[in-house]
């Protein structure tokens, strides 16, 4: 079942509504999970220059290419500027990183990974220092690295541009001062943390929203647990109110939640190496909620305490000035 429903960027493309998350999977899994989400019909892919694996990605795609199951303008892929480019020289270096390692000459959409930067220390993605404390560079300067994505952009390099884990400040300033505006807003967003403020904000200032981590955040558990560190997620897929009503349309927990914050009007992108999982996550467009249902998942909604990814697994982040989640300090 292919996603769909398109998501109206406002610069005359188009965006599908369901995509493929790939974080967190082994190249391995993810060269499975990739054959798998085609196959199921997904077409919008998205992926960062931080999760390495956007070489494996590029395999799989030329594939399907090659052997003539799809076309290059079939497909939507969106990848980010990483936060140790998060400055004006990285943004042409780094995206030509990017279109090298796809293997394909634009993208469909650019974005810059997060509000922040880390010091550039060699190759390293993630520079932390011996006591564990990420190595933060405070001189972010968000409209100069602007006008080197719309350069981008201008040279054709990629399709449309957006921002990822800014808050609603860093949003006025790029909007006052840009000469194209961001087209996408990826943040996280979930039944629990569903960003009503930001999105409303967003959606009056055209700029359109995906939601990463839609399922609740469990990919964000399994980091967690890796680095150790202490934080309870709460199981959105085990809450009643999401158990009854997938059983009145005899669908899964995980499909509600997808489902709603398609019809929200929101991109979602959930990850999955688990085929079955994959497929049910993009069979969403045979039934629609209803005004009730809607008004159930609604109330669900705990505002900013319903944020997972502080981003505080990078010890020290909250120092930068540019950190976004201020109620989190
Ligand atoms: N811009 C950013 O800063 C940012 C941050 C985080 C994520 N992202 C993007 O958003 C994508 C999604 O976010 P995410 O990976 O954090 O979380 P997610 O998609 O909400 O959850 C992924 C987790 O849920 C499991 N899962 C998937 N489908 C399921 C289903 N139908 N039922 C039960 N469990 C299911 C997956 O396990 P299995 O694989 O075993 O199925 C995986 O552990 C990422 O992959 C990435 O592309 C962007």
């Amino acid at each position: 079942m292919a996603c769909k429903i398109n998501i109206d960027l406002g610069n005359g493309k188009q965006m599908p509504a369901l995509g493929f998350g790939t974080w967190q999977a082994t190249d391995a899994e993810l060269e499975n999970a990739l054959e798998s989400a085609l196959e199921a019909g997904y077409r919008h892919i998205d992926t960062a220059y931080v999760y390495e694996n956007e070489a494996v990605i590029g395999r799989v795609l030329t594939k399907w290419i090659k052997d003539g199951r799809l076309k290059r303008e079939d497909l939507f892929i969106v990848t980010k500027l990483p936060p140790t480019g998060n400055k004006p020289s990285g943004v042409e270096k780094f995206l030509t990183r990017s279109l090298k390692n796809l293997n394909v000459d634009y993208l469909d959409l650019y974005l810059v990974h997060t509000p922040f930067t880390f010091a550039e220390r060699g190759e390293d993605i993630h520079p932390f220092n011996e006591n564990g404390e990420i190595l933060i560079d405070t001189s972010t300067d968000h409209v100069a690295v602007w006008k080197e994505m719309e350069k981008q952009l201008k040279a054709g390099k990629t399709k449309s541009i957006g921002i990822s884990n800014f808050n609603k400040k860093q949003i006025e300033r790029i909007l006052s001062n840009c000469e194209i505006k961001p087209s996408n807003l990826q943040i996280e967003l979930h039944l629990y943390f569903q960003q009503n403020e930001l999105v409303n904000y967003c959606k009056g200032k055209g700029i359109t929203i995906t939601a990463y981590s839609p399922l609740g955040a469990p990919g964000i558990g399994v980091l967690l647990k890796k680095l150790n560190a202490a934080k309870e997620i709460p199981d959105e897929l085990a809450n009643e109110t999401v158990k009854k009503i997938a059983e009145k349309y005899n669908v899964t927990p995980a499909q509600i939640l997808l489902r709603y914050t398609v019809q929200r009007g929101i991109a979602a992108i959930p990850k999955s190496i688990n085929p079955t999982r994959i497929k049910a996550n993009i069979s969403i467009f045979h039934f629609e909620l209803d005004n009730g249902d809607i008004t159930e998942l609604k109330a669900l909604d705990q505002g900013s305490s319903g944020r997972v990814c502080d981003f505080k697994f990078f010890k020290g982040i909250d120092k930068h000035p540019e950190y976004p989640f201020p109620e989190c300090l």
